[in-house]
């Protein structure tokens, strides 16, 4: 799939919507840097498709809308179903950007062609190396001495979509794949919000 040329932002604050299944400690430093003023942007929604997900508990407590998105019954697709929900939400919402901010399943169509070149995702590893899932294990077992994390757009590929950003995260010996997950985590909440600031930047303003 083309992903497309970016249509207008129609409002001054553009509003992200965001997608998370676990943690949401990157969707917790793109508050902070809305808050800050270093990201001129707006929650608008936020969906998973884990009921249990802190990044629901989150957006609650700052009272921006969410909800769950049932997945369907298989453990790692997101049903068609799901992905006209998203869409069909994420577009009631009036949002500019799908932000995924450790969303664990692939998005298809309806949501690809709906949201094309306006779907942002963050992944643990230098992309195009390790993609998929627990990437920093993968890292691990791979025994390399640099890995990083990538901010790019998403297409119908796994991880394959344009990049936008990356940082390198040095492995040292004797590392723990749960100290190269911590250090890629530091790197990736310095990255996203900058990264999502470049890309706003670059997208035209609505006259
Ligand atoms: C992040 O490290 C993100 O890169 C990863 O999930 C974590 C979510 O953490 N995403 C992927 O692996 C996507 N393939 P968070 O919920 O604390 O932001």
């Amino acid at each position: 799939m083309s992903i497309g040329t970016p249509l207008p932002l129609p409002g001054p604050v553009p509003r992200l919507g965001v997608l998370g299944s676990g943690e949401g400690s990157n969707f917790g430093v793109l508050l902070e840097a809305i808050d800050a003023g270093t990201l001129p942007a707006q929650i608008a929604l936020v969906l998973s498709d884990n009921p249990g997900a802190r990044i629901l508990e989150r957006a609650a407590s700052r009272g921006i809308p969410h909800a769950w998105i049932d997945p369907g019954a298989h453990p790692n697709r997101f049903s068609l179903e799901a992905q006209q929900a998203v869409s069909g939400q994420f577009r009631a919402a009036g949002c500019d950007l799908i932000i995924c901010a450790g969303f664990m399943r692939r998005l298809k169509d309806p949501v690809l062609t709906d949201f094309a070149g306006r779907i942002v995702n963050i992944h643990p590893s230098l992309l195009p190396a390790f993609p998929g899932r627990d990437a920093w294990k993968q890292a691990y077992e791979a025994a390399v001495t640099e890995t990083g994390c990538t901010v790019h757009l998403i297409d119908a590929g796994i991880d394959t979509g344009p990049i936008l950003a990356q940082t390198r995260v040095p492995v040292y010996m004797g590392d723990s794949a749960d100290d190269i997950r911590h250090r890629i985590q530091a790197a990736e909440h310095q990255l996203f919000p900058r990264a999502i600031r470049d890309l706003l930047a670059t997208l035209p303003q609505a006259g």
